[in-house]
């Protein structure tokens, strides 16, 4: 998908040149979830059908990391994974970042459409994330609902006090 035109930002594949961008992006939005570039590398060659990047000319304004996985196994925090399960019934949000220039236009809403779209040609049956920034306001208004569970509670606290477990049926 690439539907970048001039002055309007658009979302296409991330390309392992992307890297550096994609980095300076995360170190803005998410000062305190710093990530190591090996583990976007990392996400980038397991499903590089799931990242993208929004670009606006040769600016790129944010990223999304994302793959198949299993239901309520939430990956630690700057963790590379050895490889993806064979048979996934979950969808991953690793991350969705924009910095405040790529904002408001509707650009986050429209990757979580393509990605749900993707998810469910994979057969996945949700789609979940780790709400952190506030952000789950803006994942309620795409369907998803935060999950209470014991056995994720310690796990979201290595993230953060307010980190959320959220997910969405898409089947
Ligand atoms: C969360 C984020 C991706 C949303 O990007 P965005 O450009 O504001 O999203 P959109 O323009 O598609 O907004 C869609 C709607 O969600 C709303 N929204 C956006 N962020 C919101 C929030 N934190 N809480 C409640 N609603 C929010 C918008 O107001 C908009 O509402 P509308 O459709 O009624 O006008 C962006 O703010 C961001 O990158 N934040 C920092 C990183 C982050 O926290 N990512 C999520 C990690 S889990």
């Amino acid at each position: 998908m690439m539907t970048s035109v001039e002055n309007a930002p658009g979302w296409r594949l991330m390309e392992a040149s992307d890297l550096a961008s994609v980095s300076a992006v995360a170190a803005e939005v998410h000062p305190d979830f710093p990530e190591d570039d090996a583990v976007f590398l990392n996400r980038l060659s397991l499903h590089g059908q799931g990242a993208y990047v929004l670009e606006n000319g040769a600016t790129i304004l944010g990223y999304t990391i994302t793959h198949p996985w299993k239901s309520f196994d939430i990956p630690a925090l700057n963790t590379i994974l050895g490889s993806l399960p064979d048979r996934p019934d979950n969808y991953y949000i690793h991350d969705i970042a924009l910095v405040n220039a790529g904002r408001g236009s509707g650009a986050a809403s429209k990757i979580v459409s393509v990605l749900s779209d993707h998810a469910m040609t994979l057969g996945c049956e949700t789609i979940s994330l780790v709400a952190v920034n506030g952000s789950s306001g803006f994942w309620q208004k795409h369907g998803f609902e935060i999950v209470d569970r014991a056995d994720i509670e310690a796990k979201l606290r290595t993230y953060s006090d307010d980190a959320c477990f959220m997910l969405r049926q898409l089947r």
